[in-house]
């Protein structure tokens, strides 16, 4: 259990330099072993419980990996193995990434349903659906999935019923080796998968990635590149709200207002101010308060889910009272009771949660459920009044590159330790 204490009520100034994007670095790791021919390159890798956990598949794979700070090289030549098992699985989400490069390359793959953030319910349904679409046998037993495709894979034209953005990603790597053409309409349009996409290409593979229609053009083989990954943005919007709950003045160098565009403008309706330059983004309050919004999550271009939490936490000191409305995962508002033990005052009904901002939120002991619950609590606990003790089974060192390193660097009282 690791043990984040902070004692709050400072207001955080200076700059932070933005972490490369966890989930865009964990489907180009998964992308990577798409490559038969040369290295592949990641340059802004994040360091983070997940890259490493992916970096374990690769390596139980038979890929060769070498990592020095955030430059990671990938060798996937040697590949001999087509499985990932259980327990890496179980740790996170993103395995399941590994289906479609795996099946694309080996013509099979076994996996087991995967793990990761409670959010509710996360089926694969969408992924397993589009996969067969290209002529694959998927099956689902237990816990283990087996997929198969001796004569290859064929492109097809595929219509998501959900934008899902890992069904999207196992999409188009599935397809990158495919034969002949594969469209994918209702495709998820996150800026991780314009990333994914340019990382095919880079490869030698042919894919255009066209808001919400994804055409893929299948190739015979793919090989090394050097490729950047983008910033963080959800790692954006947390420095972003902890700089606006403590009314702190910050610059997020790096960070890509184009990625940002839902996000800025939600905290523009709190009075948030932005100032946009070529080194990044600069954040601080307009007004000596922050106003109440209303908030709808939604599929990229729209206010992102991963957000969500976030937002809450500065919401619960705005003047007024909030909407806060979820549309992607049944169940986001977990960290709810953990803000109510700081005084936090709010309802939930469903899918939408009434936020009333009170004065100031008082330090508690509190537990982070996932990630983003656990970023968000930080954020409470250096706006509040006292000490905060969080509790964290890993969720937030998932999915932030030194946050305490990097919190204490703008000014913010808070430490950790494990036991
Ligand atoms: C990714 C992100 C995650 C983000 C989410 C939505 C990574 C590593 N993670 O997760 O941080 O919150 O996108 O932006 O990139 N669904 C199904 N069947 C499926 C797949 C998904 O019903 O086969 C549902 C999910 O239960 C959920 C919704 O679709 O309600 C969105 O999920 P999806 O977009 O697939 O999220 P992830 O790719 O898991």
């Amino acid at each position: 259990m690791r043990r984040y204490e902070i004692r709050g009520g400072r207001a955080l100034s200076g700059g932070v330099v933005l972490q490369g994007a966890k989930n865009s670095a964990l489907p180009l790791m998964a992308a990577s072993a798409l490559c038969t021919e040369g290295k592949v390159c990641f340059e802004n890798c994040p360091v983070l419980e997940d890259t490493s956990l992916t970096e374990r598949i690769l390596v139980s794979l038979g890929c060769g990996v070498t990592r020095k700070g955030g430059l990671m090289t990938v060798d996937p030549s040697g590949i001999c193995r087509c499985s990932v098992c259980r327990e890496y699985c179980a740790g996170m989400r993103s395995s399941i990434l590994f289906l479609g490069p795996l099946l694309a390359r080996f013509g099979r793959a076994e996996m087991f349903l995967p793990g990761g953030c409670l959010l509710g319910a996360r089926p694969v349904d969408i992924h397993i659906k589009g996969l067969e679409k290209m002529g694959a046998d998927v099956r689902v037993e237990g816990d283990r999935i087996t997929a198969a495709c001796p004569r290859g894979l064929r492109g097809a034209a595929i219509e998501l019923p959900f934008p899902s953005v890992g069904a999207t990603e196992n999409m188009m790597t599935a397809a990158s080796l495919a034969e002949g053409k594969t469209v994918i309409e209702n495709a998820a349009a996150e800026p991780e998968i314009g990333d994914l996409a340019d990382l095919i290409n880079r490869m030698g593979g042919h894919v255009r990635a066209d808001g919400g229609r994804i055409t893929v053009f299948g190739v015979k083989r793919l090989h090394g590149c050097r490729k950047r990954i983008i910033p963080d943005r959800i790692a954006a919007f947390t420095f972003f709200a902890a700089a606006l709950a403590t009314n702190g003045n910050i610059m997020v160098r790096g960070a890509d207002p184009a990625h940002l565009r839902a996000a800025m403008r939600a905290l523009e309706k709190t009075g948030a101010a932005f100032e946009i330059s070529e080194d990044g983004i600069g954040v601080r309050r307009a007004l000596d308060r922050i106003l109440p919004t209303e908030i709808v999550t939604a599929p990229y271009p729209g206010f992102p889910t991963d957000d969500m939490a976030l937002a809450m936490a500065l919401l619960t000191v705005a003047d007024g009272v909030s909407s806060l409305r979820e549309t992607v995962f049944s169940d986001r508002f977990a960290l709810t009771d953990e803000l109510l033990k700081m005084g936090a005052d709010m309802t939930v009904r469903r899918n939408v949660a009434l936020v009333t901002g009170v004065h100031r939120l008082r330090g508690a002991a509190v537990r982070a459920t996932d990630l983003r619950a656990g970023a968000a609590l930080i954020v409470a606990g250096l706006a509040a009044e006292g000490e905060t003790l969080i509790e964290d089974d890993g969720h937030i060192a998932r999915g932030y590159e030194n946050i305490v390193g990097t919190l204490s660097a703008l000014g913010a009282d808070i430490t950790e330790r494990e036991n």
